[in-house]
């Protein structure tokens, strides 16, 4: 498409603009068209200047991503770059918004770039499990140095201008746009009153420091962490390479590199893991729908969820009432925010200036009314449908008109609470995960009646605290935790069965999550599903398998991390747990008690169960329409329950595992306990029509 790129010509200047909204992704209608357009430039005899600029909001933000995995179309970007590299006319780049991946290769290539005030600058591939694969391996750490070009290509994160500035990687900050700024160098370069140089003179006086460079390369490569992502050594190869081999060897050489990465299965999955997180924040049912505004809102229930949800509105610069029942109660609410903050100071992810700006948002409250003018109104009380319809009641008569009530309830049916106010369409599951002004993942639950615009508002409020939101439709658990209580539960019927709790948690650790199922329990503590067990306990279907060695635990005190001891023991201060006799010998009676004759478990045993009870509970959430689309789930998963991002989340892993034969696995266990591994009824239907859970998210 011929109008991505523009061009104009005036007085030996020519301005190229690049125009593909949203973010200027590099793709090949865009890519075919600037070549088009430099090349015109480069040849015409009136041109002596080319300026490269983007309209909207950004500079190209990388490559198209939707775009790896099918065949390339030329011209390629290293292409592209290789070419304006190549200029003998100067070129400058002006940058502005976010300058990423491919984006930041291309501004590379230019002989100078100025960017904005505001832009950020940065080499993401390695998030992607790739990496800059136009140049950027070799260009960058020739023009900043290797040691500071490993630290962007290894970290993926984006740098200010001002850093960018102090690096060398751009000439000049502009006062104003950037286009403006590059449009006077320009002419000032044409008057005879600048100096411009290409890119190639630029790279001739250079001169690397090899013993430096060597030893950044060194001390990078002891400081590899997880083996199995490649990316992170290739480019500390390709770096390597920048130095040793000629030029277009070392290009040739990330080329090669670049090509393998994308084709692995992490790369597959990271990429999907991006555009999940996108495509789960899109909601096509809510085009032009409007949301609330969003000004002051009301917390109620200051424990640690609620206080948690406080700071994350605060974070956002919503005002926040925070109601607690009593005095007591509510100066404890108000000293959790504090500490929250506090913490977070303490770490660095917060100034004491914007703590400061957040604390003069907050008030407390201890009856209801005091929310009568609040736009929203989360309500974080304890699990206890008594009390949470009392409140919803209450909230029905006393918020004003077109407030937006929600519930953090994870157990209690959303429709019966709507059912308790008297606007049902106003109410709303904004479902957090501990610690709610840390974790990622918002799971927005629609309940039967709750209005369009309100839906809207909870994606709009996700975005607006940096979270990413699922929509779930209501049920117990709602995605992350369902799939979350299943993977425990196959679990617990190893635990019973023979594997000891450090093998499970070995296996999984191997699996790639951060850390396993018992480990998880010992932190977030043993109660919580203890009480939760307790009270399912008269819906239990007693036909079902039921595994209590928690429960044994529970009673013998063993809480997890913050009573000393659960599956681990933590001696003194200790936060890593050490493994614990006792706990095999509790155990072994509890197999006992039970006449389960303990077997040995393997580790693959472990991690195919684990993922085929993950992936038939996502599968039953599709089933039960209470998730839109596997991606969803596996958003859930990567957000909400440290899934391992470079596996993609359950139902991906799935698909690459075969669905055909995990839905074998699931016959198989079947014949042991019907009612927890039954496969769902999806297997069936995408198998026999040759289909892939990646199907259903188109
Ligand atoms: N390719 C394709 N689409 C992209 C894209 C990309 N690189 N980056 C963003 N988009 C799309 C998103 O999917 C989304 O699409 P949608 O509206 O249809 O859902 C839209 O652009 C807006 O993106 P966000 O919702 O993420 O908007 P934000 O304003 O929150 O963030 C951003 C903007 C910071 C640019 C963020 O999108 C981002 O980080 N993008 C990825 C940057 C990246 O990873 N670049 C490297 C790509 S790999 C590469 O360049 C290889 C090279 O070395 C050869």
């Amino acid at each position: 498409m011929a109008d991505q790129v523009r061009s104009a010509r005036t007085e030996g200047i020519a301005t190229i603009t690049l125009d593909n909204p949203p973010v200027n992704a590099l793709g090949a209608d865009l890519r075919r068209g600037l070549m088009a357009a430099f090349d015109k430039a480069a040849t015409d005899p009136e041109v002596r200047v080319i300026i490269l600029v983007a309209a909207g909001r950004t500079w190209p933000a990388g490559a198209d991503v939707r775009e790896f995995g099918k065949p390339p179309e030329a011209p390629l970007l290293p292409e592209l770059c290789a070419a304006i590299a190549g200029s003998a006319k100067p070129v400058i780049a002006a940058l502005h918004g976010t300058v990423l991946g491919g984006g930041l290769e291309l501004a590379l290539a230019a002989g100078v770039r100025v960017a904005a005030p505001g832009t950020t600058l940065g080499l993401p591939e390695v998030s992607l499990g790739i990496l800059p694969g136009a140049g950027g391996t070799q260009r960058l750490p020739r023009l900043i140095g290797a040691k500071p070009a490993l630290g962007l290509m290894l970290s993926g994160l984006p740098i200010a201008a001002a850093r960018a500035l102090d690096l060398g990687l751009i000439d000049a900050v502009s006062d104003g746009g950037a286009a403006e700024a590059a449009g006077r160098l320009a002419r000032a370069y044409l008057a005879g009153a600048a100096e411009l140089p290409t890119a190639a003179e630029r790279a001739a006086g250079r001169k690397p420091d090899p013993e430096a460079w060597l030893s950044a390369v060194a001390s990078a490569r002891a400081g590899l962490g997880n083996p199995r992502l490649p990316a992170p050594g290739r480019i500390i190869d390709c770096v390597e390479a920048a130095l040793l081999l000629p030029e277009d060897e070392g290009f040739a050489f990330e080329r090669t590199a670049f090509v393998e990465l994308v084709e692995t299965p992490e790369a597959g999955a990271l990429r999907h893991a991006f555009l999940a997180e996108r495509h789960a924040m899109r909601q096509p049912d809510l085009d032009g729908v409007p949301a609330r505004e969003i000004h002051r809102a009301g917390v109620v229930g200051g424990g640690q969820m609620g206080a948690g949800i406080a700071v994350a509105l605060l974070g956002a610069g919503i005002a926040v009432t925070l109601v607690e029942r009593d005095q007591t109660a509510l100066a404890a609410g108000l000293a959790r925010v504090a500490t929250i903050h506090e913490r977070a100071v303490e770490k660095g992810r917060l100034t004491p200036e914007a703590r400061e700006a957040a604390w003069e948002l907050v008030s407390g409250a201890t009856v209801l009314d005091a929310l009568e003018t609040a736009d929203l109104i989360v309500e974080a009380v304890s699990e206890d449908e008594a009390l949470k319809t009392q409140v919803f009641a209450d909230l029905g008569r006393i918020a004003k008109r077109h407030a937006v009530l929600a519930s953090t309830s994870s157990s209690v049916d959303l429709n019966r609470i709507a059912a308790a106010t008297s606007r049902p369409e106003d109410v709303i599951g904004l479902h957090f995960f501990a610690p709610a002004s840390a974790m990622k993942l918002l799971e927005v639950v629609v309940g039967a009646g709750t209005a369009p615009e309100v839906v809207a508002t909870g994606f709009a409020l996700a975005k607006r605290l940096g979270k990413i939101a699922v929509r779930s439709g209501v049920c117990d658990g709602f995605i992350g935790n369902r799939i979350l209580t299943a993977y425990r539960t196959a679990m617990d019927f190893l635990l019973e069965d023979g594997a000891s709790p450090y093998e499970i948690d070995a296996a999984m650790r191997d699996f790639g999550f951060p850390f396993g199922p018992y480990q998880g329990l010992d932190l977030t503590g043993l109660d919580i599903p203890w009480a939760r067990r307790r009270r399912l306990s008269l819906r239990r279907d007693p036909a079902r398998r039921y595994v209590a060695i928690g429960d044994r635990l529970c009673e013998a005190g063993r809480l997890g991390q913050k009573a000393g001891k659960g599956y681990y023991l933590y001696p003194e201060g200790e936060r890593k747990g050490v493994e614990d006799p006792d706990v095999l010998r509790l155990i072994a009676a509890e197999r006992q008690a039970r006449g389960v004759v303990a077997r040995k478990v393997g580790a693959a045993e472990i991690r195919r169960r684990a993922l085929a009870a993950m992936a038939n509970e996502g599968a039953r959430l599709l089933d039960e329409g209470i998730a839109r689309c596997p991606s969803d789930i596996d958003v859930a998963m990567l957000a909400g329950q440290a899934f391992p991002r470079w596996r993609g989340g359950p139902m991906m892993a799935a698909d690459q595992a075969g669905l055909l034969e995990i839905r074998n696995e699931l016959r198989d266990f079947a014949r042991e306990e019907e009612a927890f591994w039954r496969p769902a009824l999806i297997w069936d239907e995408l198998i026999k029509n040759g289909l892939t859970f990646a199907d259903l998210n188109r």
